[in-house]
């Protein structure tokens, strides 16, 4: 899942990724942006492998479960992220992955560690702070996974 997708640079790079026989699932507020990811997705012929979804801004609601989610820039924008984060958990597998990325000019130091201390108050684990310009970036994982840079 890319939630919070946007125009889908990203989904556009997971749907290769994952190739024909995975899926994509882009979300999104905003049905616009669903639209014209879809005709950048045509255009990269990826369409058939990503699905869009208009979300509401407190409520994913969506049901498969996921083996990796994506919140590229946007949970800044939410109304309250641990219940996002809450939902995006309850939403993944018991492996899954979250890679949760923020824009470094409008995230503080203070608010990305309030950030992490929800996520991990809901059950997340660190496994990763990759370097992301621009960016405050942390890897989490349902279950504790032993870091790379361990
Ligand atoms: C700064 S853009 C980032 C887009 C994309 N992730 C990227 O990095 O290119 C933030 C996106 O999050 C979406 N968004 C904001 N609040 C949201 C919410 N509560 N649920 C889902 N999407 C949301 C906005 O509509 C917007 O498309």
């Amino acid at each position: 899942m890319d939630i919070g997708c946007g125009l889908g640079c990203f989904s556009i790079g997971l749907a290769k990724m994952v190739g024909e026989k995975g899926r994509v699932r882009s979300v999104d507020l905003q049905k616009g942006m669903l639209d014209r990811l879809m005709k950048r997705a045509e255009k990269a012929n990826v369409a058939d492998i990503i699905e869009t979804h208009q979300c509401f801004v407190d409520k994913i609601g969506i049901e498969e479960k996921l083996d990796f989610a994506l919140a590229f820039w946007m949970i800044h924008e939410t109304p309250d992220a641990l219940d996002f984060l809450k939902q995006i958990h309850s939403l993944l597998k018991p492996d899954g992955i979250l890679f949760l990325s923020e824009p470094r000019m409008h995230t503080s130091k203070e608010c990305f560690d309030k950030v992490i201390a929800d996520a991990q108050k809901t059950g997340f684990q660190i496994i990763k702070r990759p370097g992301i310009i621009m960016s405050k970036t942390v890897v989490l994982s349902k279950k504790k996974i032993r870091s790379c840079d361990e």
